[in-house]
């Protein structure tokens, strides 16, 4: 499994989710409940952003329609969605945040 730098540490914030290309893929990081999670960042109903949604109860939330997805597994609670998205495995190093492009689920 190959690890990728995607940011740093220090620059995430709690809850605000922060979107970056690692290999012309998008993905959404997000810290929270002390973890740090990565996410595909386009949702699977519809191609928009979902670091420009709301984070809640290790849940990333589409800010268009309302899905939720849960960042460990990347599956949607709520309709419209019904497709997971894809979630990547994470690593701190000091302050370094790796991620994988392998898909975790
Ligand atoms: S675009 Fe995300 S739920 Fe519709």
């Amino acid at each position: 499994m190959t690890f990728v730098r995607a940011c740093g540490l220090s620059e995430l914030e709690e809850d605000t989710p922060k979107r970056v290309e690692l290999d012309g893929t998008p993905v959404s990081l997000v810290q929270t409940e002390g973890e740090v999670f990565a996410i595909h960042d386009i949702c699977s109903h519809a191609n928009v952003s979902l670091a420009e949604g709301e984070v809640d109860d290790c849940h990333i939330e589409c800010w268009l329609h309302g899905s939720r997805f849960d960042l460990r597994s990347g599956k949607p609670d709520a309709l419209p969605a019904t497709r997971p998205v894809p979630v990547y495995p994470v690593k701190i190093e000091g302050d370094d945040v790796l991620v994988s492009l392998t898909q975790e689920s």
